[in-house]
């Protein structure tokens, strides 16, 4: 039986998402005249940075995908898919093509995006990502962990892991760590071993040329992710909401244990950094698959006059209040690009607020380093206490 406990934290939940909603749409409209900033952010140059972006075929991905090419980045889409993901790449030429014809070259432009092959519910593909990445032995400068699913309908990954756990959080961690070890080895043996360096004021929007960012995709949702701490893989009850909710709490404290073993090295610190983000409720098939399942589920018995009701009511009320992918991306670019001291190792929300303390549960570094533990023994990995 659920517990009031239970009952109270996800209603609570609901209810924040739909006035986040309302002030999130409000924040969107009046900047979207704000040509200063606009002009601010395509300023930016990324030439010779490597990006990476999970599941940069779809949604807020891909936007963001977009936007990193657009700027001279060089973005690997890492795609579960490799019809997608490369369909998704020639996207982007195209679109900067059609925008700009000077860039054209023989029908191409010279933007610089390709697609790699990575499944996050497959342990074996993360690890042949890693393999194969590392081996090129080309610099890093951004990992954005943005794929994810939402309430789908199997619930276990092959390897027994709750299926929302193994993709949105656990694959990402294995993908990050997998990734960044080969980095601090690469740039070491580039350069001898790095010295440690006075922290000083970054400049914005830019990324480190001798580190690497990670942007981990979190959720306001993840204040009903507590809720699951004593269960992390659902064994006794499952809710795809609340279990959902919980990766994306395993986000926030991903972004918050990398930034402080980060810090702990003199040599990483300020240089390596990780952010979570929550891009706001944004109109993608991830949101619009769970509103009208969740709908389904939570009104099916009720009969087909009330989930059309609902279904009209979501159109009418709901969909004109959630995000474009693309004003979510500028949140993730902000996430990404901003200065250290600013985000390093905090949690970002629409349009480009830190917030230092989102919940509670998350000012807990307990809770990160335990989160961390059970990471490594999950994967059989040991990521070392400073990444070293
Ligand atoms: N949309 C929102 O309102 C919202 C709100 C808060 C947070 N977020 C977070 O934002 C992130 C992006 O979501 P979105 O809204 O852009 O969703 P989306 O449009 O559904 O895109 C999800 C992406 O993840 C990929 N993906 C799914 N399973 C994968 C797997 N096993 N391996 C590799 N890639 C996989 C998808 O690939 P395919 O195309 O092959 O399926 C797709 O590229 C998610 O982490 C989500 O939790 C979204």
């Amino acid at each position: 039986m659920l517990s009031m406990e239970y009952i109270l934290t996800v209603s609570c939940t609901v209810l924040q998402n739909a006035f986040a909603m309302l002030g999130d749409a409000a924040a969107d409209y009046f900047q979207s005249g704000n040509s200063d900033d606009r002009r601010a952010w395509e300023r930016v140059r990324l030439d010779g940075k490597v990006c990476i972006v999970t599941g940069g075929n779809a949604g807020i991905g891909f936007a963001t995908s977009q936007r990193l090419a657009g700027m001279g980045a060089h973005v690997i889409l890492a795609c579960r898919s490799k019809e997608r993901g490369e369909a998704a790449a020639q996207a982007i030429r195209t679109a900067a093509g059609t925008r700009d014809p000077s860039a054209r070259n023989d029908g191409k432009t010279t933007l610089n995006v390709e697609a790699m092959e990575l499944d996050l519910s497959s342990s074996s593909s993360v690890r042949a990502f890693v393999q194969t990445f590392n081996q090129r032995n080309i610099p890093m400068h951004l990992l954005i962990c943005n794929a994810g699913i939402m309430s789908p309908p199997a619930r276990l990954a092959s390897e027994g892991l709750e299926l929302q756990f193994k993709v949105n959080y656990l694959s990402h961690w294995e993908l990050a760590v997998g990734l960044l070890d080969h980095q601090r080895r690469l740039r070491e043996s580039a350069c001898g071993k790095p010295k440690a360096t006075p922290s000083g004021q970054s400049s914005f929007f830019c990324l480190e040329e001798q580190g690497t960012r990670v942007v981990t995709l979190s959720s306001c949702t993840h204040t009903a992710g507590a809720l699951q701490w004593s269960d992390k893989q659902s064994e006794s009850f499952y809710s795809p909401f609340v279990s959902y909710a919980f990766t994306k709490l395993a986000a926030i404290l991903m972004a918050k244990e990398l930034t402080r073993r980060f810090d702990s090295n003199p040599i990483l610190t300020g240089k390596y950094t990780a952010v979570a983000v929550h891009p706001g409720v944004v109109d993608t098939f991830l949101a619009h698959n769970f509103l009208d399942s969740q709908g389904k589920a939570w009104l099916g018995a009720t009969g087909a006059l009330i989930l059309n009701m609902y279904s009209a009511f979501k159109k009418a009320a709901f969909d004109p209040l959630m995000r474009s992918p693309s004003n979510a991306a500028s949140t993730l670019l902000f996430a990404a690009l901003a200065p250290a001291e600013l985000v390093a190792g905090q949690y970002v929300k629409p349009p480009r607020t830190v917030v230092a303390n989102p919940f509670k549960s998350v000012a807990d570094t307990g809770r990160s380093k335990e989160l961390w533990e059970y990471s490594e023994r999950l994967t059989g990995i040991c990521a070392g206490d400073t990444l070293l």
